[in-house]
């Protein structure tokens, strides 16, 4: 009998604290739906205190989501448990999760304390979250650095407090896996109460060792891992979900345990969170990158043509990668694409339907054939449009080798034509010239970087273009996707201009 893991995704809470990947509530709730799919215990959605936005994702995924325990993370202070069980007050399963540093520098240099005094305060917090809730996750930050003595001291406090689950974090990435394996063996041997609580393990990258630790934690006797879609995190990320989930599905031959996530699901996951936050997976990641199940050489080819268990040690399939990615044609009806939609597992309100249906048209027309990549991009630049107020109609450049490039564009703004021009050192600095002067406000704008990338192979690709966007302090993200990267260029400056006119998020402090 296999003893189960429990997977707590921080994707939205810690691993949008990586710098630049920010989400709004609405994003946050695209991926809490497929977090549910692929059946995560816990979703951490966010630090309820630290933004309105933090809370009102916190609060929206709450009310969402049924199938998972939802958490909201504090620090042990009474201000911050409050403010996250307000968060919750709508889940199925809330769970409080209240942190506080353990290890000698954090306690000296960032929160001038004494141990007895953390100690304290950890059991005060774990206390007052009780009061609302029997799930109360408490976790020791930089336990990875904290003296062992001490650390057992406050576990055991803390589960006498009422603590249901002692998180262990290598916070700063700074252990080996042996060395943190036996931090979890030291604890499940020496703190005596430890059976009235998991143990779970959230591990940094910075050596790119945390997912090796996690599994020397599972190893040793931890039974919940915090993990991230795609090890997206602060700094160098956390362990990656699908590589733990995939380890430990793949080598339950030496590890007797299992997850309940539909390994299954995982890519689609994987593919919105790198949409959503535009950091795109790099092509050799495991599991999820576009490389990870491709065979180049020869003679690696002629042994998969053999026995694909030669070279592939899990398949394609049990990750949802499906064999045969090529759908859709020029020849193939709106009845077909809207299966297609639905097969991908879009639900798309009728009003957004036929819009959608008639761009894949419109692509399959230019491109012949449709990739899931195309179709997944085109519908999620219809999304992430959708709400925006400026519109382009029209966009016209000019642009060579002897002449300034000069664009001429047309947008409407809340319904209203606007036409401008501009020039500039190319076509795509021609066309947002033309827009800075069109947008109210978009001439105070800071463009902090424009990536573009093909969505499929071949002369025939949609370009899908992200930029970042600065003004007054304040950064945000564009995304456009289209046959003529000048034109995904232009909407993915809109896109971002279209967020800076949203109402900021009021920031009240940090992890
Ligand atoms: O890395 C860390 O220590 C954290 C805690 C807040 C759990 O993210
Ligand atoms: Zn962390």
């Amino acid at each position: 009998m296999s003893e189960k893991v429990f997977i707590f995704d921080t994707t939205l809470r810690d691993g949008e604290q990586s710098p630049g990947a920010s989400m709004n509530v609405e994003e946050k709730l695209r991926i809490a739906r497929q977090l549910e799919k692929l059946k995560v215990d816990v979703i951490e959605a966010g630090f309820p205190i630290s933004s309105q936005g933090d809370f009102d994702a916190v609060r929206s995924v709450a009310g969402l989501v049924k199938e998972c325990s939802v958490a909201g993370l504090a620090r042990a202070r009474f201000e911050d448990i409050d403010r996250a069980w307000e968060a919750l007050q709508g889940a199925a399963d809330p769970r409080i999760h209240l942190f506080i540093a353990t290890s000698p520098i954090h306690m000296r240099h960032k929160l001038n304390m004494a141990p007895d005094q953390v100690l304290e305060a950890a059991v005060a917090g774990v206390r007052r979250a009780r009061k609302y809730t029997a799930n109360v996750e408490w976790s020791a930050e930089d336990a990875g650095r904290s003296e062992i003595d001490f650390l057992c001291r406050i576990v055991e406090a803390v589960i006498d407090a009422g603590a249901t689950t002692i998180n262990i974090p290598d916070t700063v990435g700074y252990t080996l896996p042996h060395e943190f394996g036996e931090r979890i063996r030291q604890l499940m041997t020496r703190v005596p109460n430890v059976g009235k609580a998991i143990l779970s393990v959230h591990c940094h990258n910075d050596l790119g060792l945390a997912v090796a630790n996690s599994l020397a934690a599972v190893v040793n006797g931890a039974r919940q891992v915090e993990c991230t879609l795609n090890g997206l995190g602060e700094r160098a990320g956390n362990a990656a979900l699908e590589e733990i989930v995939m380890a430990i599905r793949t080598r339950r031959d030496i590890m007797p345990f299992h997850t309940d996530v539909v390994s299954e699901e995982i890519s689609a996951a994987s593919r919105l969170v790198s949409r959503v936050t535009g950091f795109p997976i790099q092509p050799n990641k495991a599991i999820v990158g576009a490389n990870a199940f491709a065979h180049e050489s020869g003679i690696h080819q002629d042994g998969m043509l053999k026995d694909a268990s030669t070279y592939e040690i899990m398949t394609p399939a049990s990750v949802g990668l499906s064999a045969n990615r090529l759908v859709l044609g020029k020849h193939s009806g709106r009845h077909a694409m809207q299966e297609k939609l639905k097969a991908m597992g879009y639900e798309i309100p009728d009003a957004q339907l036929s819009r959608i249906v008639q761009r894949m048209k419109d692509l399959a027309d230019k491109k012949k054939i449709l990739f899931d990549d195309d179709i997944e991009a085109l519908v999620e630049d219809e999304v992430i449009r959708e709400a925006d107020p400026y519109k382009l109609e029209r966009l016209h450049v000019a642009s060579g080798t002897q002449d300034t490039p000069v664009a001429a564009v047309e947008i409407r703004i809340d319904g209203q034509p606007v036409r401008g021009a501009g020039w500039g050192e190319g076509a795509i600095h021609a066309v947002f010239n033309a827009i800075v002067h069109l947008v109210p406000g978009a001439l105070d704008v800071k463009l902090q970087r424009y990536e573009v990338r093909a969505i499929t192979g071949g002369i025939d690709a949609q370009a899908d273009v992200i930029v970042n966007m600065e003004r007054h302090g304040r950064s945000v993200q564009g995304r456009g996707v289209d046959n003529d990267v000048v034109v995904a260029s232009a909407l993915s400056f809109l896109n971002a201009l279209a967020k800076l006119a949203r109402k900021p998020r009021v920031m009240h402090g940090g992890v």
